[in-house]
Order: structure tokens, then sequence, then C-alpha cells
């Protein structure tokens, strides 16, 4: 298998595409840290599918007496708050001795015309998108610098990254924000064979389109944007997080890749 022996954070991923990230992840082999904030039901979801799939885990609650390769706890943090981070990081490499892999997913957005983002939803945005994932890195970072070993990020970005999206100018900022980190850091961590890159996907169906999945027609005015047709699945946008964080991508980092049905570049005379 491919990640054997390797250890993953993935954040945010009681649900959607960090739910799909930690069983890709899981089926190749890796040991899984399972993060959430408010979905500690999510969190042992996506436990029981490690589990199924005969994956190891990192959770309290965890069976043990069930399945012996699978045990541990998720772990609980807010990647709003630094502090939570800075735990978050340091008990995974705790319960499992080190961490190899870590896939910054954790991401959240708000509704609103520029004129009416209140600081608090910018904040909001802004630090879990954002600081959450500079501090996270940078903790990961400090971890494998100290123990001398290579390691592998993932960025869960967007298609906005690069593409405006009007009402989510927080959301496009913290993804542009995400875009130029990924490429800074390429340069800066080079030298200690870490590499880093975005995935950006476009519409795919979980909890954060809620609302868009339940209307009819705003629905219908995206699947027209997309040249495939459909939206996406979370396995489809976590295939590609095992391949990065595999050794076969060991020469690639600094880049986005798209994930998209062909949405960013569907541009059409009417
Ligand atoms: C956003 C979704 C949006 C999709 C395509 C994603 O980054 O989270 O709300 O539907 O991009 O625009």
């Amino acid at each position: 298998m491919k990640l054997e022996g390797k250890v993953a954070l993935v954040t945010g991923s009681s649900q959607g595409i960090g739910q799909g990230i930690v069983l890709r992840l899981a089926e190749a082999g890796a040991d899984v840290v399972i993060n959430y904030r408010s979905h500690p039901e999510g969190a042992e979801e996506t436990l029981a599918k490690v589990q199924a799939i005969g994956g190891r885990c990192h959770m309290a609650q965890c069976p043990n007496d069930q399945s012996p390769i699978a045990q541990g706890h998720t772990i609980r943090a807010d990647l709003g708050s630094v502090t939570e981070v800075r735990q978050l990081i340091a008990e995974s490499i705790e319960h499992f001795g080190k961490l190899d892999i870590l896939v910054n997913n954790a991401g959240i957005e708000k509704h609103a015309p520029f004129w009416e983002v209140t600081e608090a939803d910018y904040d909001a945005v802004l630090n879990v998108n954002l600081k959450g994932v500079f501090f996270a890195t940078q903790a990961f970072v400090q971890h494998l610098i100290g123990t001398k070993r290579t390691g592998k990020i993932i960025n869960i970005s967007s298609v906005h990254e690069d593409l405006p999206f009007p009402n989510f100018a927080a959301y496009c900022v913290s993804k542009g924000g995400m875009k130029m980190l990924t490429r800074n850091l390429a340069i800066e961590l080079g030298s200690f064979g870490i590499t880093i890159n975005n995935v950006a996907p476009g519409a795919i169906e979980t909890p954060i389109n809620t609302q868009l999945l339940n209307n009819p027609e705003k629905l219908g005015a995206l699947l027209n944007t997309i040249p495939l047709g459909r939206l996406g699945q979370p396995q489809e946008v976590a295939s590609l997080v095992v391949f990065l964080a595999s050794g076969d991508a060991d020469y690639i980092t600094g880049s986005t890749f798209f994930v998209d049905g062909g949405l960013l570049w569907n541009y059409q005379e009417q």
C-alpha cells in the first residue's frame, strides 16, 4: 500500500471532503487523525468507516476490543484558534509518535454582499481558512525539521483561489491567500524535502453546499456552467490528495490542481 507506515492529519474530517480524504488515506494504508470542531457524531461516523476499511485511526471512544488495529481518538479543535491548532498538532504527534502528512481541509464560507460583511464574519472565515492553515502548517513543519524528516502538505483550496465569487469576498481572499502561502512555502521548505500543493475543488456535493443543493434554480444555473454537467463527489477530490501525499508525487511542489469538472475555464458567448 502506497501510504503504509505514514501518519496523516486531516483537519475538518467529520464530514464532506475531509471525511472522503480520511477514507482514501486509510485505504492507502495511512494512520489517520480525524479532526472535528462541532460534529463529534460525524467524527464517529468517519472513524466507523475507517474501521470498516481496516485502517487505523486516533479516537477516544474507539471500540478497541472489537478492532485491535483501529484504535485511538479523534481530536476536537477549532482551526480558528491558534492555541487549539497547536494543541491539535502536538496531540496527533503524541498519539502516533509522528506526523508525515498534513491535509489542511477545514474551511468555512459566509454569504453576504461585500458592503454587508461584518467584522465577525470576516474574522471567522479568515481565521479558519487562512490563519489556522498558516499555524497548523508552521507547527507541522517545526516537527518535521526537528525530527529531520520530510513530509507532505496538501491544502484544500478552491477554484476561488483564482475565480471571483460574488457575495463571498472573504472566502475568496482566504483562498487567494492560501494560493500564495503554497507558492511561498514551496520555496522555503524545498531544501527540507517538504512539499506543499493545493487541491482546488469546484462544486462538490458536501454540506458546505446544502443551501445550493436545496435550491433547484441555483443548482440548475450552476450545473450549466460545469462542462461535465454534474457536481463532484468527495472521493474524486480525495484520490488526488492520496497521490499528492505519496512518493509518486515527490517532485511536485508549489502547484494547484483543479478538480472542478471544467468549471474554472468555462467561458461561452451566449
Ligand atoms: C465553494 C462552493 C461553491 C464552489 C463552486 C467552492 O469553493 O465552497 O460553495 O459552490 O466553490 O463555486
